[in-house]
This record gives structure tokens, C-alpha cells and sequence, in this order.
């Protein structure tokens, strides 16, 4: 039986990867500390270790007997990591460093990376970009995605070999549902505000289904070479204004509200020609299929409380910060280390 163990298993993406996992009958470990309010999924095959990367000696026991890392823990999305810069190099960057050393330290030969498309930040044309493409980071985010999968790929030649995708932005229902994210949360405010705005509109972007995600980090698993992807499909390249167009035809009687000034500088149009050619990886979803499945979700009368900060990263941390005892610059980091609560 394969075991895997899911850093940040207990995530929006980790946890859609845990269920599709236990459903093929793999058993997953999944390593999270809790950082943002998750989602458990309980199955036979899976089991909760309560543990933080940065610390492997919490969590590092559980890596006896497993064949792969799936690497997810992260503060994830630019404004969360903007709150606190120092949680967010010592989660993407040291985190990064301590599961591989720790993957290297029990014999584990493969890890996967979550990592970004954001990496491409803010490109001067409408061109497609690809790995080889100058990166432009416009956030610590980014940044430290970029500096954990330099690290990674520097591991070249060693016992374990590093598998880096490069997401484009997610979107649809998991467990652990998001409302930070484009399309879930345009979505969220048509249903129930019957507008949605658009900043800018011509910044092009690339999406990707959760379960779509999800199953391509298991095919990720497969390969016996160090590899570096863009994850997505190159249909889904939209610009902002277009994603508007098509929840406003999804959710009758929607106005899209267009605002001249882009509040995200980023802008990429991402090439994923090579996971196809060299994964076969296609998508199955789009974004048609994640506002209808939104929608139906709220028609239904379930996340009517999308904008309660538990659906938002920036929002759980700034909670987190403005608590009375956190006023300092790295009172996240402090209030989140060791936080085994989930
Ligand atoms: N969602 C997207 O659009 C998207 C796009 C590109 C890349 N990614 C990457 O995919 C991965 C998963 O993203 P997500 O959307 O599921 O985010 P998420 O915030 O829902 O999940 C991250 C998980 O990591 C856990 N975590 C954070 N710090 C930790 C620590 N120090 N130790 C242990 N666990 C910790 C959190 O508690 C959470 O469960 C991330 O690495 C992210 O950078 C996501």
C-alpha cells in the first residue's frame, strides 16, 4: 500500500488531495499546526499528526515507512504573508528546507512542492510565460516560493528528488473552503449581492479546479527526475474582466462593477504545454465548473457566512494580530508557533 504523507493536509488543497488519496487506497499522514482553520477528513486511512514544519521533531517519526512528501504547509497568498514577513520566510522558505532535510534524514526519495505561478508577478506584455521566463515577484509570497524552489532544485543530484509545481490560482469547493480566492469569492458576491467587481480587468491570470490540483499532485508522484511545471491548462488563462463576464452568465441578473485601478499588480498568461507533453496532465474543471457548483452550494444556504475571516487567510491572520496580546511586527509568528489546535 503507497503512504504519503501531505504537509498542510488539512488545507483547501491538501484537503481535497487527503479524499482523493484515501479513496484510491493510499494511506496519508497529514503534518499541519493548525495555522488557518482546516478541515480533518476522517477516514481509516488517515491520521493527524498535530505538528509544525519548522520544528521535524514533532512530526519527523511519522515519516518512518512512507514512499513520498507532498509539501503544502505554507502561508499562502500575498496579503497573509504581507502581515508577517518573518512567519512567512521561516513557513515557505525554512519550512521548505526542514521537510527536505528531514525527508533526506528517513530515506524518503521524493517530495513535491506546491509552488506558484505567482512567481511570474507582474509581465510587461500579453506573451505566455514559461519556467524559463524572468520571474517578477510582487510579494513575499512569491518570494519565498521562489527562493524554497531554488533551494530544492539545488538538491539535484542528492538521494532525494524534488517534484515543483507551479499553480495557477485555484478555485471551487473543498472541506476547507476558501473566499480569499478570484473566483470563489466574485462568485460568493454575486449569489448573494447580485454585483461583482472587477479591478482592472485586463491583468491576465491562469486558474485551475481544486480537485483538478489535487490530482495533478498525485501524478507528480510518479516521476523519477527532478521536474519543474507550470500546473494548469492554457484554456483557462483569463484576463480578470472575463471572469466577470462569465459568473455574470452564470448568476442571472448580475452587474459587473469594472473599477479603472487594478488593486493586484500581478499579470501572466502562463504556457502548460510541458506538464501536458510530459505528465499527460489535463484539466477536467474550469471555471464555469466551480461558480455553478458555488452557486448551487449557496442556493442550497451553505457559506452565506463566506466573508467570516475562517475563509480567509489574511483575514484569520489579521484576527490573530490585532488579538490584545499581539501588537508586535511578529506577533503572528509567535501566536502561531506550536499552535497544535485544529
Ligand atoms: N490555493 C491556490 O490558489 C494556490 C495557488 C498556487 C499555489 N498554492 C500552494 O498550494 C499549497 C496549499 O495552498 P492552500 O490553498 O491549500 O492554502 P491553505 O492556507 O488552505 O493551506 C495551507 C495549510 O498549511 C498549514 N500550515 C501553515 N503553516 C504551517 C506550518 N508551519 N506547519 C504545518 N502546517 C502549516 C495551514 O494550517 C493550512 O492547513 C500552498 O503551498 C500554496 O502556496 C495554492
Amino acid at each position: 500500500m503507497t503512504s504519503i504523507l501531505i504537509t498542510g493536509g488539512q488545507g483547501y488543497v491538501g484537503s481535497t488531495l487527503v479524499r482523493q488519496l484515501a479513496a484510491r487506497g493510499a494511506r496519508v499522514t497529514v503534518v499541519d499546526n493548525g495555522l488557518v482553520p482546516g478541515a480533518r477528513i476522517c477516514d481509516p486511512l488517515v491520521t493527524h499528526v498535530a505538528g509544525d514544519i519548522r520544528e521535524p521533531g514533532e512530526w519527523q517519526a511519522a515519516l518512518r515507512g512512507v514512499d513520498a512528501v507532498i509539501h503544502l504547509a505554507a502561508v499562502v497568498g500575498d496579503p497573509a504573508c504581507g502581515l508577517d514577513t518573518d512567519l512567512a520566510w521561516q513557513t515557505n522558505y525554512l519550512g521548505t528546507v526542514r521537510v527536505a532535510e528531514a525527508c533526506q534524514k528517513a530515506g524518503v526519495t521524493s517530495l513535491v512542492f506546491a509552488s506558484t505561478c505567482s512567481n511570474y508577478g507582474a509581465t510587461e506584455d500579453d506573451e505566455e510565460v514559461d519556467v524559463w521566463s524572468p520571474l517578477n515577484p510582487q510579494s513575499v509570497y512569491a518570494q519565498s516560493k521562489i527562493m524554497a524552489e531554488h533551494y530544492l532544485l539545488s538538491l539535484g543530484g542528492s538521494a532525494l528528488t524534488a517534484h515543483i509545481l507551479r499553480f495557477a490560482t485555484v478555485h471551487g469547493l473543498s472541506d476547507r473552503m476558501r473566499f480569499d480566492l478570484a473566483v470563489n469569492v466574485m462568485t460568493a458576491h454575486a449569489v448573494t449581492r447580485k454585483e461583482v467587481a472587477v479591478h482592472g480587468g485586463r491583468q491576465w491570470r491562469p486558474f485551475l479546479h481544486v480537485q483538478d490540483a489535487a490530482r495533478a499532485l498525485q501524478s507528480a508522484l510518479g516521476n523519477t527526475s527532478p521536474t519543474l511545471y507550470n500546473c494548469g491548462s492554457g484554456e483557462e488563462n483569463y484576463q480578470m474582466a472575463q471572469i466577470g463576464e462569465i459568473i455574470a452568465r452564470e448568476v442571472p441578473g448580475t452587474r459587473v462593477v469594472v473599477q479603472e485601478e487594478a488593486s493586484d499588480p500581478r499579470n501572466y498568461r502562463v504556457n502548460f504545454e510541458r506538464i501536458l507533453r510530459a505528465r499527460r496532465f489535463q484539466r477536467r474543471l474550469g471555471v464555469i465548473d466551480s461558480v455553478r457548483e458555488i452557486r448551487h452550494a449557496m442556493t442550497q444556504g451553505r457559506y452565506l457566512d463566506f466573508a467570516d475571516p475562517k475563509y480567509s487567510n489574511y483575514l484569520t491572520a489579521k484576527d490573530k494580530l490585532t488579538t490584545p496580546a499581539a501588537t508586535a511586527p511578529t506577533a503572528v509568528a509567535r501566536v502561531f508557533s506550536h499552535t497544535t489546535s485544529v
